[in-house]
């Protein structure tokens, strides 16, 4: 089977390795002609475990190619997947230029029945504009007659475990207009599922209004146990008990009930405003969601407030430490991280900020550059601080050598901005805790 990708970022590259891992004769497709040259040389533009090695395998297999435009490699696939980035513009909604970029330059290209399979995360009743996008293209190319066919297939992988979640789905939904277009994404999709076959079959716009509200009810459970949390902390109840007491009752479950300083990544954020945006243009106002938000914003403030009030409001020149800047652990991105927030916040009210990532510190500097001070590992970011805030749980912050951090420190105060610290390990050495939802 053969396929293109359009759009290699993160999920663009991640399908792509994963598909021709199994045997599909799969090209990544990129408008960024410097991310497509580095790639036939075998440098990987995200940090995503595993993934090197995938990629570097199946090139060598010649399974997986990399090209700079669609009309080089159509000829030669039955599909095309769109990855591109759906980035919020000004008012929140999804931004489908790179989308329908593509939809046109599909049907540009096209020369015999082709699918075009929407992977990108896109608003419900996406799929029409770009089924109107490829036929007027279609006609101005003269051809109005040319086959082709649409579906939707959101991903779900997750940044940091992508290739695990990419391999062994939970399920993978796909909206599908022809019996098929079924059998052909089924047979993409049997490799990854031989055992129990998860492949969920829809009508177009459920398929999209799946992957929106799939996001919102993670978020939707991030901003409630952060309220949760916050109520913990004023009225003296411990979150990390209610939270694992909470998740222990099976109609709830224990997954996403982590307090913290508010959700990030290049996802949820987007998703939630999206989803808001969409109830708003069809009359139906998202009270939940639009709540979800609030809250989330509020809490990406809370670590700034913590620190504030251990210097009583003035944290002018106060050295803070900050471990952590991607917005979770295993890998590089810091679309909308929470880091960011806490250091603008920070650098704002006058302190100076050191930080330290393993792996973020370039995008890191790409972003907010010279602002802050880069530490080479993540004890000499602690040296002479007054205070060090957690912001990313990395395993390798989980148990640090709090002794050690003690005697580099000018202050004694951590801030744990998830909640993985235990006062019992610091408060020997001289260390106060100050977490989220804990007393
Ligand atoms: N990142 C995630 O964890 C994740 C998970 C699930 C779904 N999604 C969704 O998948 C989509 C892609 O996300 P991402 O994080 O991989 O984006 P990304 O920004 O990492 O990558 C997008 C790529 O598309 C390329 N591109 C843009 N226009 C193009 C065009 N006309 N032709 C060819 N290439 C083009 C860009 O150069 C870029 O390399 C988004 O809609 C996102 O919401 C992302």
């Amino acid at each position: 089977m053969n396929i293109a990708i359009v759009g290699t970022g993160y999920v663009g590259l991640v399908s792509g390795a994963c598909f021709s891992e199994v045997g599909v004769d799969v090209t990544c497709v990129d408008i960024d002609r410097k991310k497509i040259e580095g790639l036939r040389k075998g440098v990987i533009p995200i940090y995503e475990p595993g993934l090197s090695e995938l990629v570097s395998r199946n090139t060598a297999a010649g399974r997986l190619h990399f090209a700079d435009s669609l009309g080089e490699v159509i000829d030669n696939v039955e599909i095309v997947f769109c990855a591109v980035g759906t980035p919020p513009d000004e008012d929140g909604a999804a931004d489908l230029h790179y989308v329908l970029d593509v939809a046109r330059e599909f049907a540009r290209s096209i020369k015999k029945h082709t699918m075009l399979v929407i992977k990108s995360t896109v608003p419900v009743g996406t799929s029409e504009l770009v089924r109107a996008a490829v036929k007027s293209e279609l006609e101005q190319r003269g051809c109005p007659d040319m086959p082709f066919e649409l579906a939707s297939n959101p991903e779900f992988l997750k940044e940091g475990a992508a290739i695990k979640d990419f391999m062994s789905p939970d399920r993978v939904v796909i909206g599908i207009e022809s019996e098929e277009g079924r059998r052909l994404m089924e047979r993409l999709y049997r490799p990854f599922l031989l055992n129990n076959f998860r492949v969920m079959f829809m009508d177009l716009p459920s398929a999209e209004m799946t992957k929106y509200a799939a996001n919102a009810m993670l978020a939707t459970r991030i901003s409630f146990m952060n309220e949760i949390a916050n109520l913990c902390e004023k009225t003296g109840a411990d979150v990390n008990a209610v939270r694992t007491a909470m998740g222990a009752d099976a109609r709830i479950g224990k997954k996403f009930l982590y307090p913290g300083c508010g959700y990030g990544g290049s996802c949820f954020p987007k998703d939630v405003r999206a989803l808001i945006r969409t109830g708003r243009e069809n009359d139906c106002r998202m009270q939940v969601i639009e709540a979800v938000e609030a809250v989330n914003e509020e809490q990406k403030g809370i670590i700034f407030r913590k620190i504030e009030k251990l210097f009583g409001g003035d944290v002018r020149d106060r050295v803070i430490a900050v471990w952590g800047l991607a917005f979770k652990p295993e890998t590089d991105d810091m679309r909308c991280a929470p880091s960011l927030v806490v250091i603008e916040k920070l650098l704002a009210a006058g302190a100076k900020v050191r930080v330290y990532d393993p792996v973020a510190m370039d995008e890191c500097r790409r972003r907010i550059g010279d602002t802050v001070e880069y530490a080479s590992d993540m004890y000499s970011a602690v040296e002479g601080a007054d205070a060090l805030a957690l912001l990313t749980e990395w395993k390798q912050f989980r148990l640090p050598d709090w002794g050690r951090v003690a005697s580099m420190m000018r202050g004694s105060d951590i801030v744990d901005g998830r909640n993985i610290y235990e006062r019992s390990d610091l408060e020997p050495r001289g260390l106060r805790l100050h977490a989220i939802g804990r007393p």
